[in-house]
């Protein structure tokens, strides 16, 4: 059989002794040179499916070829051709990112004649040419991220996988690390696998995304299909008069599903109608609005609507030990 950096994932579970089956019989198929996102709340089972796919977790049941390699069979084999950058990065404080990148060649034993120029190649593209020899003990969070994707990519792996690499950055580190992740996938061929909370993150950058929640792949497509499966957009207005807002409801009502907005007035419209018939319809009935919008679907009307809940209110609690505040903080 032939050999490339696709993943192939049939009704893979992973069941914990004290807790719940937190991968309960995924099938997935990422093809060569794919950024595939892997949307879905806290506790999800995200990281479990990683830990699966990079052989640091043996599944209950299924099988998992990464990179055409069978990941109970031949671990060693899939490590070869994998990077992984995982939710928690395993740095040494009292180390400088130099450090760090000088063993990584080291133990993936990159000729000692390149070990230099692959360390300064692999600093400069992450941007940490400046911060090199300081101890990593003063980097930031992103610095931080952005180092431990350098030390996956040293042995030039095909298929990187990696576990929200974005959490807890700063907008700035967050789109320098999206750059870098897409000219991965662009200029080298690399398939990426990336979990993530965040629906922007999804939506700008993979390819394709599977919504997990609770162990299940609840919805599959590129952004692009999953918005239009969702598909019909919803139709916004702000009375002049809130007292109107009754009435403007029942007129809406004729076009679509109410939607429990704030503020505002809306509607899911019905197939066949359009905003032009919600306002030639306001209009034939004297109502005055200070606004009215057309909201295209978004991921998270998907994610709604396939499991009855919002991915911010989904990811409420606590993870990590961080409480759901400080990881508020993320946008
Ligand atoms: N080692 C473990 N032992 C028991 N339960 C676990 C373990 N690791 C994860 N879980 C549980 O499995 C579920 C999925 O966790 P995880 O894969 O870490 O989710 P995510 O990465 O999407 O936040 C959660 O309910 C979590 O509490
Ligand atoms: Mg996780």
């Amino acid at each position: 059989m032939t050999r490339d950096n696709s993943i192939v994932v049939d009704k893979l579970v992973r069941e914990f002794k004290k807790g719940p089956r937190a991968v309960d019989g995924i099938d997935l198929h990422v093809s060569p040179g794919e950024i595939y996102g892997f949307l879905g709340p806290n506790g999800a089972g995200k990281s479990t499916t990683v830990l699966m796919l990079t052989t640091l977790l043996p599944p209950t049941a299924g099988t998992a070829l990464v990179g055409g390699y069978d990941v109970r069979k031949e671990g060693a084999k899939v490590r070869s051709v994998i990077g992984a950058a995982l939710q928690e990065a395993a740095l040494d404080p009292l180390l400088t990112g130099r450090d760090h990148l000088r063993l990584q060649t080291m133990l993936q034993a990159v000729p000692r004649s390149e070990r230099k120029a692959r360390q300064n190649e692999l600093l400069e593209r992450v941007g940490l040419t400046e911060a090199a020899d300081r101890k990593v003990r003063g980097y930031s969070g992103g610095m931080k991220r952005r180092l431990d994707l350098a030390l996956a990519l040293v042995h030039r792996p095909s298929i990187l996988f990696l576990d929200e690499p974005t959490t807890g950055l700063d907008p700035q580190s967050r789109t320098a690390l999206w750059a870098e992740v897409a000219r991965l996938a662009r200029d080298d061929g690399v398939t990426v696998f990336l979990t993530t909370q965040y629906l922007e993150e999804a939506d700008v950058l993979a390819d394709r995304v599977g919504i997990i929640d609770n162990g299940h792949i609840v919805a599959e497509g590129t952004p692009g299909d999953l918005k239009a499966e969702i598909g019909r957009p919803s139709v916004h207005v702000l009375p002049c008069n809130p007292d109107e807002s009754p009435k403007i409801n029942e007129l809406l009502s004729r076009f679509g599903e109410p939607l429990g907005d704030d503020g505002d007035v809306a509607v899911r419209l019905r197939d066949g109608y359009r905003l032009a018939d919600v306002i030639r319809a306001m209009d034939g009935e004297g109502v005055v609005v200070d606004d009215v919008e057309l909201r295209a679907p978004t991921l998270d009307d998907v994610f709604l609507a396939k499991t009855g809940r919002t991915l911010e209110g989904a990811a409420d609690g606590e993870q990590d030990g961080v409480p759901a505040g400080a990881r508020a903080r993320r946008r």
